[in-house]
């Protein structure tokens, strides 16, 4: 199964699907940059993961959307209360209020900076829109989807609060079930969700984890496999 049809900005058919797209006019008019915004906002607003107070970490975070709508679930007032550390292999235009970490996250050296922002505080909410390029290679593409996934997971069985959540994008296809039984050994409950913001026609799907097992000698996740 194709993880998901690769991206052809120059593809006609794209284009009109995009100019059409009534997410993408949305994301315009309400100053988001990217439409993914409303994955988001369309999750949060049935789960309610983000209140003012949090600490987020925000994966794959360019350009920058998720971040958008995580800094005004935790503004109070005219303030943001709480913290959010974004990361992604590629640049992100400044967000105040946002600590961005430009990085390869399948780096340990880059992970260690992510964890090093922490300052040894735990995270209430892990969030992973993380997607490498796709190569059209259906089975190298969900490979890599998978990888990005499960460093996702480590980071957050590691760093986040016993009642916190991971949301994770994992592409559902080979590995997919062997994903959802990791997150199963690491949490309390594990829900999948696509938001209608998702295209129907993609195999993305959101994982939504909440409530760390206790779990006896280990700290990492590397345990769950
Ligand atoms: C679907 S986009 C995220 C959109 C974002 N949530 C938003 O709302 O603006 C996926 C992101 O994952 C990032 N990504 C892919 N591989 C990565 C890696 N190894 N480390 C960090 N980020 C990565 C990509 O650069 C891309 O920006």
């Amino acid at each position: 199964m194709p993880v998901a049809k690769k991206k052809h900005r120059s593809n006609p058919e794209w284009i009109r699907r995009h100019v059409t797209d009534p997410y993408v006019k949305a994301a315009t008019r309400h100053g988001y940059r990217s439409r993914a915004a409303y994955k988001l906002i369309e999750i949060d607003a049935k789960e309610k993961l983000l209140r003012p107070g949090m600490t987020v970490i925000d994966l794959g975070a360019a350009p920058g959307s998720w971040a958008q709508v995580v800094r005004e679930r935790l503004t109070t007032g005219c303030a943001v209360r709480g913290r959010i550390v974004a990361l992604d292999i590629l640049p992100m235009d400044p967000l105040p209020d946002v600590q961005f970490i430009q990085g390869d996250f399948r780096e340990e050296a880059v992970a260690a900076e992510l964890a090093a922002a922490l300052a040894g505080q735990k995270a209430d909410v892990v969030l992973s829109d993380m997607a490498p390029n796709l190569s059209g290679i259906a089975a190298a593409d969900a490979a890599r989807s998978l990888h990005l996934a499960e460093l996702a997971l480590e980071f957050a069985i590691a760093h986040l609060k016993p009642d916190g959540a991971l949301l994770v994008k994992a592409f559902q296809g080979s590995g997919y079930s062997q994903f959802v039984e990791q997150l199963k050994r690491g949490f309390a409950s594990v829900a999948a969700r696509k938001p209608p913001a998702s295209r129907a026609e993609s195999a993305e799907t959101y994982l939504l984890a909440r409530g760390l097992k206790r779990r006896e000698n280990s700290t990492s996740a590397k345990g769950l496999k």
